[in-house]
């Protein structure tokens, strides 16, 4: 048996997409447990180019289940218009996607909510992708939500809709919105859920009896562990867990059974959203990492911020992780600067003192620190055709091995590209 577990180690976006996909060549069943339509994960192979928010990304292997467990929030309008979208390049999902009934579903008053606390907290709003992520994920914790289950059964989600929306609308209209109507909502809902019904059926049973049989699972995180709803740059996160902790949970599957960890870090740090980022640059070196990285959210469009690696969190993330493996990715992006830095820990403000430890602090007192940097020579060529490690330029080879030593975990991958080949394998020692 072999789980794996593939998680973000930054504020997302480090390529998971990218690393499913590869991996997913060789598995049976591949599950997201976490998040909602806030992601975007971006895929380039053989079959084309997807960019996928909720459906797992083992669409692409026709042996492949595709599960989306209990720990997800589903968009009902955004994972139809998926599921035709990747039928559409001739593949086969719907008859290997399982969509858990528990999953809490995203309502169309859960976006309006969130813009409310967006825009009553302005400038030290979240920055959130506008999906209702925060609300929905409020609403299951606090017993409101409604879940795929109820929409299977037209009354009860009827009774459900009418005590959310008395809740709800008069809370809209106090803020100047217009109150949704129970027929409108209702009759979209229940249209979409029928839509894709078939797939709406509980992988429980599937995921056990794979792991019995010694299959390959996959488990495919959302978002990144500096996201997470606990760990994370509170209040500047997610609503979810984005550990591979959440894994378990998030799919039902002992925690025992995950064999090995993957953590996907960029080789640069990229931030959509609010929130602290020591390493951020807006000079031109931060603007060389955005264009030559293509680095503009997939869900929002908007451009990500840019800066150093900063191994003091993902040395963090590692650990909180418990990461086997690393795969490191855009490396390519640094192929053109002469000089590279790493941050290796902080400054405190007051005192100048070296802070040695990230989780002792919260995220008003990280936006204040100054990041400690070491750097290294760039390699200025390209690393785009590489395949093997020592195909990489020597100035390269060091800045992995860096981060390697610095993060604590061996360097699994390297990715110099975003199609499924650009990929170097470091087999393990
Ligand atoms: P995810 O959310 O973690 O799956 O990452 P995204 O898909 O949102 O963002 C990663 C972006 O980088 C996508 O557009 C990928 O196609 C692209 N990409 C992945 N790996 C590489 C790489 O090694 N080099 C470059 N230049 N682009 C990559
Ligand atoms: P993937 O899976 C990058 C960020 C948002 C915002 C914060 C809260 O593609 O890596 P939310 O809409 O979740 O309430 O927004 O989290 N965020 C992401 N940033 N990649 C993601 O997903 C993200 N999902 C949420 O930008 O700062
Ligand atoms: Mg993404």
């Amino acid at each position: 048996m072999s789980v794996t577990a593939v998680v973000g180690l930054q504020w997302g976006d480090e390529a998971k997409g990218k690393f499913v996909d590869l991996l997913s060549t060789e598995a049976d069943l591949v599950a997201r447990f976490n998040g909602g339509d806030n992601a975007g994960h971006t895929v380039v192979n053989p079959m084309g180019t997807f960019k996928v928010r909720l459906t797992p990304n083992g669409f692409s292997n026709p042996h492949a289940a595709c599960v989306i467990g209990p720990g997800v929030v589903v968009n009902l309008a955004t994972l139809v218009n998926e599921v035709k979208s990747i039928e559409s390049s001739g593949i086969d999902v719907r008859s290997r996607l399982w969509v858990s009934p528990r999953c809490n579903v995203i309502m169309p008053y859960h976006p309006l909510v969130e813009k409310i606390y967006e825009q009553a907290k302005s400038a030290s709003r979240t920055g959130t992708t506008g999906r209702g992520i925060g609300p929905v994920f409020a609403d299951k914790v606090s017993y409101n939500g409604i879940r795929l289950f109820d929409l299977a059964d037209e009354r009860v989600f009827a009774e459900k809709l009418r005590v959310q929306l008395s809740i709800k609308n008069p809370f809209l209209q106090a803020f100047g919105m217009p109150a949704l109507s129970f027929e409108a909502v209702f009759d979209e809902i229940r249209n979409l859920y029928l839509q894709i019904q078939e797939c709406v059926r509980e992988p429980y049973g599937l995921v056990q009896d794979m792991l019995a049989r010694g299959g390959q699972i996959l488990l495919e995180g959302a978002q990144g562990a500096l996201l997470d709803n606990i760990w994370g740059t509170y209040p500047y996160c997610t609503a979810s867990v984005t550990l591979a902790g959440g894994a378990s949970a998030g799919l039902g599957i002992a925690p025992q059974c995950i064999t090995q960890i993957v953590g996907i870090a960029k080789a640069y740090t990229t931030r959509v959203g609010a929130g602290p980022m020591p390493t951020e640059l807006e000079d031109e070196v931060g603007k060389t990492l955005q264009v030559e990285g293509q680095e503009y959210g997939t869900v929002t469009g908007r451009p990500r911020r840019c800066g150093w690696f900063d191994a003091e969190l993902v040395r963090f993330t590692v650990q909180l992780n418990g990461v086997t493996r690393l795969a490191l990715t855009k490396l390519d992006v640094l192929d053109t600067l002469p000089q590279i830095k790493i941050c290796i820990g902080y400054r405190l403000p007051e005192s100048g003192e070296r802070l040695r430890r990230y989780w002792e602090i919260d995220a008003t007192r990280l936006e204040q620190c100054e990041p400690v940097y070491i750097e290294m020579e760039g390699w200025q060529q390209s690393t785009r055709a590489a395949r093997r490690f020592t195909d990489l330029p020597p100035q390269a080879q060091a800045y992995v091995h860096k981060i390697e030593e610095l993060v604590g975990a061996p360097v699994g991958y390297v990715s110099v590209g975003a199609e499924r080949n650009a990929t170097i394998q470091i087999a393990a020692d």
